[in-house]
């Protein structure tokens, strides 16, 4: 089996959901369950045997121990963090606490689980990092897209945690031989991404005549990648990435943020229009800037298409289609997930459901 860390979030979940769609080997979901963490992105395995999920803290040594000894994973995906950089301006201690001390945790408990391992084992086993442009800091307009050497320049307390974490896990493997491999992924958008985020809180605004809040002048630039595309890529780097590299992932889908707003306006206005016929747009409300605020961001995925043959699936249109579709098909989710409810929701749906709540587990 894997092991998954942070599977009950946006990123995460999509990971967990594909995998099983595509697998039948067993996940183990170690997920906290923080804001951002929703059992509910994952309701379709309920009853599922293939998947035996775990409320519990990266941070815990003695939980990650005793989940290693007990299932014997070939691998551990970790995903588990604080993500949003907004948040991580008011309180950047969250951050430092899970996405650096953390992930250094979960690698200490990796280590000592991969080094008990038989040769054969030792020598397949994979710890993957799930980490983000963000840690090359910001672009001008004409410089290059962030490669894999590009120097890591983190500016907000999200990025810089992300790009300790990276450091961590580089670390691992050249002191202890850890093998690992670190996936940089650009903006991820999709289904399940919590309405926090720019193209959820869009769609979910617009839906309740909100206003839309546009930062600045809404003409930072974001390379924007469908989520499954972001999964069939940590696929491939699993299956066929070279032990101790970092791969680079995007979609090629430069935009500013304004683009974005009126795209999704657009499609809103085609797939939901509203009664009284005026447009999304006139929702728009360009709001004080985020305190330094990345520019551009842009990723040049070359070496995972060259060494790995990894290509992204959606184009942006398509993508972007299929996102505001999924947002119009679930209007329950978006409640449970405005209102909180999603957290009782855990409670009524899942207390008694030993396929989800892993009761063995300490
Ligand atoms: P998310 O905030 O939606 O989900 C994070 C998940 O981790 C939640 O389920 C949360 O409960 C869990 N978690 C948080 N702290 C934990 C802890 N201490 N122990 C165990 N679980 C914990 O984030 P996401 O957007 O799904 O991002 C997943 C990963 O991908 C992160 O590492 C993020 O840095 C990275 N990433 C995200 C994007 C993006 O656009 N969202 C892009 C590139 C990389
Ligand atoms: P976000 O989804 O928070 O991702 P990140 O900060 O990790 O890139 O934001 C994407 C872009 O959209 C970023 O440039 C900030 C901007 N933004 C807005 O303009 N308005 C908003 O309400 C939000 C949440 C983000």
């Amino acid at each position: 089996m894997i092991l998954v860390t942070g599977g009950a979030g946006f990123i995460g979940a999509n990971f967990v959901l594909d995998w099983l769609a595509q697998s039948d080997e067993p996940v183990l979901n170690l997920d906290k369950l923080t804001y951002a963490g929703n059992l509910e992105n994952l309701a379709a395995l309920q009853g599922d045997p293939r998947h035996l999920f775990v409320q519990g803290d990266i941070g815990d040594a003695a939980l990650l121990a005793q989940l290693l000894a007990q299932h014997q994973p070939r691998a551990v995906l970790n995903f588990a963090a604080e993500s949003h950089v907004d948040r991580s301006i008011h309180a950047p201690e969250d951050f430092i606490q899970t996405n650096v001390v953390g992930t250094l945790r979960l690698l200490q408990s990796v280590r000592a689980y991969w080094q008990g391992l038989e040769a054969p084992a030792r020598a397949a086993f994979r710890f993957l990092h799930v980490s983000t442009d963000e840690v090359y800091g910001s672009l001008a307009p004409t410089e290059a897209a962030f490669s894999e050497t590009h120097r890591v320049e983190p500016n907000s307390p999200y990025s810089a945690s992300k790009a300790a974490s990276d450091h961590l896990v580089r670390a691992w493997h050249h002191t202890y031989g850890l093998p690992v491999l670190t996936t940089n992924c650009s903006n991820n958008y999709g289904p399940l991404h919590f309405p926090e985020k720019l193209i959820p809180l869009l769609i979910v605004n617009a839906l309740a005549g909100k206003p839309l809040p546009v930062y600045g002048d809404g003409l930072q630039v974001r390379d924007w990648l469908y989520v499954k595309d972001h999964c069939s890529a940590i696929r491939r780097v699993l299956a066929a990435g070279r032990v101790g590299e970092i791969y680079n992932v995007g979609g090629w889908n430069e935009k500013p943020n304004i683009e974005i707003v009126h795209t999704v306006c657009a499609l809103l206005d085609e797939l939901r229009p509203k009664r009284d016929g005026s447009r999304y747009q006139s929702q728009i409300s360009h709001v004080q800037d985020r305190p330094g605020h990345d520019r551009r961001y842009a990723i040049d995925a070359r070496k995972i298409e060259r060494e790995l043959g990894w290509k992204p699936a959606e184009t942006f249109e398509s993508g972007i289609r299929k996102t505001v579709q999924w947002y119009l098909a679930n209007p329950d989710w978006v409640a449970h997930v405005q209102s909180g409810a999603y957290r009782d929701w855990v409670q009524t749906q899942y207390a008694s459901s030993h396929a989800l709540i892993c009761n063995d587990a300490p």
